[in-house]
């Protein structure tokens, strides 16, 4: 439960100030507090740092206990429950088929970069099989059932996933271009999740605010990873190709609207499975502004990312764009 401290008799929980019915402002704040918790330059950092140790030795990282049967309706603030319960709907199957997601993103950096194939996709033999399970698949796979229990507390029923199926791997002739796209994705998707995860903790308290703490570390950690990992491999990506790449996806799904594969199209599935239509308009206003602190938060932390901090980090093979 949210904690209460006597000296002021206000009551405080992960997010800052605890309202029972906050007003926009009052989740803006609330927002505010857990960017600047969760998404500071240190932590951000330390999670990058940490990536060259877990090539050598992977270790999932562990989770706090959870008191599953203490997560509760009357939990979640500053939203109707019924759009809370739908978010989560749509967020479960987007995380459910992890295994997909993990063996293309393993095949795009296998040859590139065998550590960093290792650490999403694991191992696999000759004949295909998986014979050791990635790091980031060890970690993400926690994330539907953990979704899945908290639905069946606050619905009051077993959901029933429609998961997605994850695109498969189609290289090209430049498995670099291949790996870029591709790794952009990676990046924009866990950073829908964060932000996704940052803005249901501003919306929750107790017990379900502390289950969906845990997914956004291991979301947070994830991006920080891809992202400062794909500076490395790509030195010259620049704000203005990543524009171009996400302006190129753009053109192809107007010129095309059954265009499928494009980031574009990521974005329009999520708020067709987030049930958006049925958003207030505060929480439309909040969701969007959530979007805006984190992404400038991360833009803040790429200047850090000096090539001569990258190639301490990951030696200094790269690759250049072509
Ligand atoms: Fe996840
Ligand atoms: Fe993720």
């Amino acid at each position: 439960m949210h904690h209460k401290f006597p000296s002021d008799g206000t009551e405080y929980d992960l997010a800052g100030q605890f309202y029972a019915s906050p007003n926009y402002h009052q989740i803006q704040s609330r927002i505010n507090c857990l960017v600047d918790i969760y998404i500071a330059d240190k932590k951000l950092s330390d999670r990058l740092q940490d990536l060259p140790g877990q090539f050598e030795n992977p270790q999932p990282r562990p989770w706090k206990p959870i008191d599953w049967r203490a997560v509760q309706a009357d939990q979640i603030v500053g939203v109707d429950p019924a759009v809370f319960v739908s978010i989560l709907a749509g967020t479960i199957d987007t995380e459910a088929p992890i295994r997909g997601y993990t063996q293309t993103s393993r095949q795009y950096l296998e040859k590139l970069y065998p550590k960093m194939a290792r650490f999403v996709g694991g191992v696999v033999n000759e004949q295909g099989s998986i014979v050791e399970i990635g790091l980031w698949e060890k970690e993400e796979r926690q994330h539907a059932p953990a979704l899945l229990k908290v639905y069946t507390q606050l619905a009051g029923e077993k959901f029933i996933c429609h998961p997605h199926q994850a695109r498969g791997y189609c290289p090209s002739l430049s498995p670099q271009a291949d790996l870029y796209r591709h790794g952009l994705h990676r990046v924009a998707t866990e950073y829908g999740a964060t932000c996704l995860y940052t803005w249901l903790m501003a919306h929750s308290t107790g017990p379900l605010q502390a289950v969906l703490e845990e997914l956004l570390k291991d979301e947070i950690n994830h991006m920080t990873k891809f992202w400062g990992f794909g500076m490395w491999a790509f030195p010259n990506s620049s704000v203005i190709r990543i524009i171009g790449t996400l302006g190129r996806a753009m053109k192809r799904k107007l010129a095309d609207p059954t265009v499928q594969g494009s980031l574009i199209h990521t974005l329009g599935r999520m708020k067709r499975v987030l049930n958006w239509p049925a958003w207030s308009l505060t929480n439309k206003t909040t969701f969007l502004f959530t979007f805006d602190q984190i992404m400038r938060r991360l833009w803040r932390w790429n200047t850090s990312l000096t090539p001569d901090y990258l190639n301490h980090l990951f030696g200094e093979r790269r690759l250049s764009w072509k």
